[in-house]
């Protein structure tokens, strides 16, 4: 193999595929042995060589069709031909910096430079790789296995340090980001972290059991399924009235002026220790003008039909006694699938504001897995979140097939990018810090 040219921070290999094999993905060293220098770059494309003359050879071959031409040639210079014509490129982007003196081999930043024709290029073993990166699952003390390199089949693992702060997946449908969203999961859970799920399509309890012969797996009493409106169910004191006014007005749109009237009503039989959805309701009825009463009772209406409340204690939980069935590490998985939208941004809107309250009490950090965000996270919303997030140590993990929907803000402040192909230039550029 043999570097044929530099182009931007790119580099064009020339290799016979006949000795020396090449994919898309593979990491090769090109090492200036006498500077002792090299680069490490990736291959992303493969392609034939098109030389004129071979492209003319192609073409006198195609049109000769039928006519019988007999050459007389060694047969040493018929295979070096037959190689020639079958030469090809790789195109590989330059990823790192080499350097090799007495200290032995490390890598780092690439600076620029670029070797001479002369220098040798090799595969780089992938072991060898990720112990020079420093990403070998024995440096850390909090692994998370994600599977295997494509094509050595090494382990391949993070530090669920560095998962702390926002991590953003993005990918086509089908490519596979709910499935590395689950290894995160799982180990995160396995490292002892607890925290919450919005399962958009119902697909994280299923790993509550083998997938071979449907035992309870390992996470059986660590993923505990919620289902809003069936066992996921708060009364209004837990909920709160900084939480509940929050949701009324952001994510129901209750104006300012009818909010302020039915707070007085909640502080008045708070006081009275009377809260409840029944008696807010009927004492908005019997007491507030008819100019506003509508906007409330709608409202409320809505609320009530997505079944999140409840006046019952014994048909109520906390998010605070769940989180401590889980206290050895382990997720509560919010099933949203055919909900419809009032439940979803209802459930999503109130569950964050109550982790954010949990959170500000002092409780340790957790992680928040969002499948989809951009369907039920609203701008504003989102934004809020992830700042307040953020700063209380938690671990978000956002996942969607459409980057573009996916907050500016939000990307900005991204920690950590799992990037799935994408084809839409605009989409490549959304995404690009
Ligand atoms: N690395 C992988 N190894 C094995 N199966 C995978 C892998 N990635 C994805 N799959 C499988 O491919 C299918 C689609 O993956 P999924 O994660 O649901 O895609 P997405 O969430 O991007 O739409 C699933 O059945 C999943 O189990
Ligand atoms: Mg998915």
């Amino acid at each position: 193999m043999q570097m044929f040219r530099k182009i931007g921070d790119e580099v064009i290999l020339i290799y016979n595929p006949r000795n020396e094999s090449v994919e898309v993905g593979d990491s090769i060293k090109v090492l200036d042995k006498s500077a002792g220098r090299g680069l490490i770059v990736q291959v992303i494309e493969e392609s034939l060589v098109d030389l004129a003359g071979i492209l003319e050879d192609i073409i006198r071959t195609e049109s000769i069709g039928e006519i019988k031409v007999e050459t007389y040639a060694p047969p040493e210079y018929e295979k070096y031909k037959l190689d020639v014509r079958n030469m090809k490129f790789a195109r590989a982007k330059i990823r790192k910096e080499l350097k090799v003196d007495d200290k032995g081999e490390s890598i780092g930043d690439w600076s620029g430079w670029v070797p001479d024709r002369s220098a040798e290029v090799s595969p780089v073993d992938e072991d060898w790789l990720m112990e020079k990166l420093g990403i070998k699952k024995e440096f850390f003390k909090h692994p998370i296995m994600l599977g295997e390199t494509k094509h050595s089949k090494k382990a391949m693992s993070i530090s669920a340090f560095h998962l702390q702060g926002i991590t953003i997946i993005v990918g086509k449908k089908g490519c596979g980001k709910s499935h590395i969203a689950k290894s995160l999961l799982l180990g995160l859970i396995d490292q002892k972290a607890k925290g919450i799920v919005f399962d958009i399509n119902d697909e994280y309890t299923s790993m509550r059991l083998n997938a071979d012969d449907n035992q309870p797996s390992p996470y059986f009493d660590r993923i505990i399924p919620l289902d809003p409106g069936v066992n996921m169910r708060f009364t209004l004191p837990y909920i709160g009235a900084d939480v509940f006014f929050d949701v009324i007005q952001t994510t129901m749109g209750l104006p300012e002026a009818s909010a302020y009237e039915l707070r007085n009503l909640w502080d008045d039989l708070e006081e009275r220790n009377n809260l409840s959805f029944e008696n807010l309701r009927n004492a908005a009825e019997n007491t507030l003008d008819r100019r506003i009463l509508g906007a409330i009772t709608r409202r409320l209406d809505r609320m009530q039909q997505t079944n999140l409340f409840s006046d019952d204690p014994n048909q109520a939980i906390t998010l605070e006694g769940k989180l401590n069935d889980i206290q050895e590490g382990g997720a509560l998985v919010i099933n949203l699938k055919m909900k419809n939208k009032d439940t979803v941004d209802l459930v999503v809107q109130t569950v964050l504001r109550k982790i954010q309250e949990i959170l500000e009490k002092g409780y340790s950090p957790m992680f928040i897995f969002a499948e989809e965000a951009h369907m039920y996270l609203r701008e504003t919303n989102w934004d809020d979140a992830v700042t307040r997030m953020r700063h209380l140590g938690t671990y978000q993990i956002y996942m969607t097939n459409t980057p573009t929907e996916i907050r500016p803000l939000v990307i900005r402040q991204a920690d950590n990018l799992v990037l799935f192909h994408l084809t839409e230039p605009e989409d490549i550029q959304h995404i690009s810090p």
